[in-house]
């Protein structure tokens, strides 16, 4: 038998209590152990749980109890969970987490700790709900140079943008929705502007490429600009509008890597990623490309990643398996503006025809996009792939337009 204890119990960690009691026997089976919670942590009380005996406030009662050899963090956040979870491995405890932002922004540190200590450390719920992703990118797909990395990593705003585009509904509604589902973080905000996709793609691109990429290294824009305009230039031009992240290796080792609204051809294979479902593409040298899909948030999902990362640490106690990647450094991950990619533009004011000969003689040729409805002096065009930088000084010399949306097109 091996006594496990758990950290919070709203959402995520709730849910890995219920899965554990209800599928108790095809886990044990499964992990060649009997998994006991012994202790859960939170400052509620909990009287109607069938674990109710176990809860406590104290976490010393967690991390000085030597029978408690596994612990799974659910709280979320970085504070306290940062300092619980170094306590616990610096205790001799292996820990699982579903927190993004703990390991987005300590994975580094916490990985050497663990490793020095010959523990473990998982997370694969820290990305992608309950879909693997990290394993199969760390072990599966190992054999391959992956050079890029891009994905649809949040659950709420996909949900948000989907019930927008296909059903109508208005943004705030569609995002109470997704509260009221359990999707989205505690601070909406952190969902809508962004900051969540960007955490999960620190994390992928951490693990596939070996060096901590941290969220203050990436350029980071959520969904909250966006307007009806771009949804019907989008669909003009044959397309989808997907918030991504975004990781790419250059050839001098150095990352793009971004999180944006970007502009997705409907044939890409992660334009169909509707609702709360997560895509993530990976490219790999020997295998192309692969897909992983599934649902990228909600209580059970989450739950069903936890569990099987707390099985693993069960089956290799004492052992320590494959996770780690080095610290990060300055100046590893580019500025964003460098990036070359297509973009669209919708411009308003001046004169539409001279705007568009005027970026074409800047870039190349442009394609105009025309949107049915559109005001007399807006237009959409699609320039040749360009950095943001040079996109700036073309814009600089066109008069009285200004730029209403640029979104990067999609090459996947
Ligand atoms: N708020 C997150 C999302 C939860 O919507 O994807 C899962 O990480």
């Amino acid at each position: 038998m091996i006594q496990i204890a758990i950290m919070g119990h709203g959402v995520v960690g709730s849910g890995v209590a219920e899965v554990l009691l209800k599928n108790a026997k095809n886990i044990a089976r499964k992990a060649g152990e009997e998994i006991v919670v012994k202790r859960i942590l939170d400052l509620r009380e909990f009287p109607e749980s069938p674990l109710a005996d176990r809860f406590t406030k104290d976490f010393e009662e967690i991390v000085s109890d030597p029978d408690i050899r596994i612990v799974v963090e659910t709280m979320g956040g970085l504070t306290p969970a940062y300092d619980y979870v170094r306590r616990c491995l610096l205790a001799g405890k292996n820990v699982v987490t579903s927190n993004k932002e703990l390991v987005a922004a300590r994975g580094d540190e916490l990985l050497a700790i663990a490793r020095e200590r010959n523990l473990n450390f998982l997370f694969e719920a820290s990305v992608g709900g309950g879909i693997p992703i990290l394993r199969p990118l760390d072990q599966c797909l190992a054999a391959n140079e992956v050079y890029e990395i891009a994905g649809i990593l949040n659950g709420t705003t996909n949900f948000v943008l989907t019930k927008m585009i296909h059903e109508g509904m208005a943004f705030e509604d569609a995002l109470a929705l997704a509260q009221r589902l359990g999707y989205a973080e505690r601070d909406p905000s952190a969902d809508v502007d962004g900051h969540d996709a960007c955490r999960k793609i620190c994390i992928l691109a951490s693990l596939a490429f070996g060096r901590h990429v941290y969220p203050q290294q990436v350029h980071t824009v959520g969904i909250a600009g966006l307007t009806r305009a771009d949804v019907q230039y989008a669909e003009a031009w044959g397309g989808v509008i997907k918030l991504i992240g975004q990781a790419h290796k250059r050839p001098d080792g150095r990352l793009d890597c971004f999180v944006e609204p970007m502009l997705l051809p409907r044939t890409s294979q992660l334009a169909e990623v509707n609702d709360v479902f997560n895509g993530i593409l990976v490219r790999g040298d020997a295998i192309g490309d692969v897909v992983f899909y599934g649902r990228g948030a909600g209580k059970l999902p989450t739950a069903s990643a936890v569990v099987a990362d707390v099985i693993d640490e069960v089956k290799h106690l004492g052992a320590r398996k494959y996770l780690f990647w080095e610290k990060g450094e300055e100046g590893y991950v580019a500025d964003y503006r460098e990036a070359e990619s297509p973009l669209f533009l919708r411009l308003r004011g001046g004169d539409p025809t001279a705007c568009r000969e005027g970026l074409e003689k800047a870039l190349g040729p442009c394609t105009p996009v025309t949107a049915v409805g559109a005001p007399a002096d807006e237009c959409g065009l699609v320039t040749p792939p360009v950095t943001q930088a040079r996109l700036d000084q073309a814009l600089r010399s066109l008069e009285g337009a200004s730029v209403e949306s640029r979104l990067r097109i999609a090459d996947f």
